[in-house]
C-alpha cells in the first residue's frame, strides 16, 4: 500500500517534469484516505444515533455541498477516525475558508454521516 502511493507520486513527480502537458497524471496519487462520494441527507435517525441536533447536522450538510465541492466531488471520510482525516480537514477548512464554527459543524455532520 505505502509503496504503492510512493511509486504513484514518483510518476506524478516525473509527470509533472516533462514538457509534454501531465496527461498521464495519476489521479490518485494525493489520496490518502478512503472516502466515499455519497452524501446522506441528515435525518432523524442520524441526529439520534450521533447526539446532534438535526438543525446542527443541516448546516454541516449544507455547509458541506456549497463549499467542501468547489473544487473536487464531495468525499465523505469513511472513517473519520483515520488519524489523516484531521490534518485534511484543517488543510481542507482552510482551503473552502470556514470560520471554525462553520468547520465544526462541517466535521460532526461528516462523523454523523460516516458509517
Ligand atoms: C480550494 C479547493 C478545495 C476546497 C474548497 C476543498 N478541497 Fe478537498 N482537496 C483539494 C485538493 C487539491 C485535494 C488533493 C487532490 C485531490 O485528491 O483531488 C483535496 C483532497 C481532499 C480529500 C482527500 C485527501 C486524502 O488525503 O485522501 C478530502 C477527504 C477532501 N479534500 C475533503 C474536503 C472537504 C471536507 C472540504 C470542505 C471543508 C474540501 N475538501 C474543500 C482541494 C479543495
Amino acid at each position: 500500500m505505502m509503496k504503492t502511493t510512493i511509486l504513484l507520486l514518483g510518476i506524478g513527480f516525473l509527470a509533472g517534469c516533462a514538457s509534454e502537458p501531465p496527461d498521464a497524471m495519476p489521479e490518485d496519487a494525493m489520496r490518502v484516505l478512503k472516502t466515499s462520494p455519497e452524501v446522506p441527507a441528515p435525518s432523524r435517525a442520524m441526529a439520534r444515533r450521533s447526539g446532534q441536533s438535526l438543525a446542527h447536522l443541516g448546516e454541516g450538510h449544507a455547509l458541506f455541498m456549497r463549499k467542501c465541492s468547489e473544487c473536487h466531488e464531495p468525499r465523505v471520510p469513511e472513517n473519520p477516525r483515520d488519524p489523516s482525516w484531521h490534518p485534511t480537514m484543517i488543510g481542507m477548512a482552510w482551503n473552502a475558508g470556514l470560520t471554525k464554527a462553520e468547520e465544526s459543524a462541517v466535521v460532526d455532520y461528516l462523523r454523523a454521516a460516516a458509517r
